[in-house]
């Protein structure tokens, strides 16, 4: 494929940037690197969060080690990519969005502990991921892909839109969705 990009796949935990991103660089023939595996590997972090059962993205280190690591034509994949979006390592950012039922059931199936679970979605719900990539990063290089439902779907999407159609975001209201099925004490308090 004749393009040159470096492609940024970012999302709450759960959402399926692992699998997606693993698929749509095998579609793209291009390479695929996990930046939590990085972060990880390389202490590019401050130390743990017991509370939370995660690592503190040291950001600083993070960020110089991601541009020294930019190279043409990867899919970088993780959460941390909404924390370290900038146009001068990344082309073009995907983020995939996740309806919270959905969520749930896949954030109980990869045996969370409860706290961890509820935190996740309220971030889900509450669009923080896309307010971090869009408090750095020029709005129309990205798109939010709703990946509740079929992968086949969400990769065509992306496919499509880093070949440079013009593709509109799915329009997700997680908070609408909840208050509907008045579900917001569920999953918000
Ligand atoms: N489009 C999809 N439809 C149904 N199930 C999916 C879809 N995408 C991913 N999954 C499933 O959801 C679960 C989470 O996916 P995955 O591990 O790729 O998410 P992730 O965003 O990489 O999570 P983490 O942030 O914890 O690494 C897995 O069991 C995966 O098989
Ligand atoms: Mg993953």
């Amino acid at each position: 494929m004749d393009i040159i990009m470096r492609i940024g796949v970012t999302g709450a935990p759960g959402t399926g940037k692992t699998t997606f991103s693993k698929a749509l660089s095998k579609r793209l023939m291009f390479e695929y690197i996990n930046l939590e595996d990085i972060i990880i590997a390389e202490k590019l972090y401050t130390g743990y969060d017991e509370l939370r059962g995660s690592y503190i993205l040291d950001i600083d280190n993070a960020y110089k080690r991601v541009v020294e690591l930019s190279s043409p034509n990867t899919i970088y994949e993780g959460l941390s990519i909404a924390y370290l979006a900038d146009e001068s390592w990344l082309d073009k950012i995907v983020i995939l969005r996740c309806n919270p039922y959905i969520l749930e059931k896949r954030l109980i199936e990869k045996g969370f502990d409860i706290n961890k679970i509820r935190e996740n979605i309220a971030s889900e719900i509450l669009d923080i991921i896309p307010a971090e990539v869009y408090s750095r990063f020029d709005r129309g290089k990205t798109i939010q892909i709703d990946n509740s439902g079929d992968l086949e779907n969400s990769l065509d999407k992306a496919y499509r839109f880093i070949l440079g159609e013009d593709i509109e975001d799915d329009h997700v209201d997680w908070l609408g969705l909840i208050s509907i099925n008045d579900d917001i004490n569920r999953f918000l308090s």
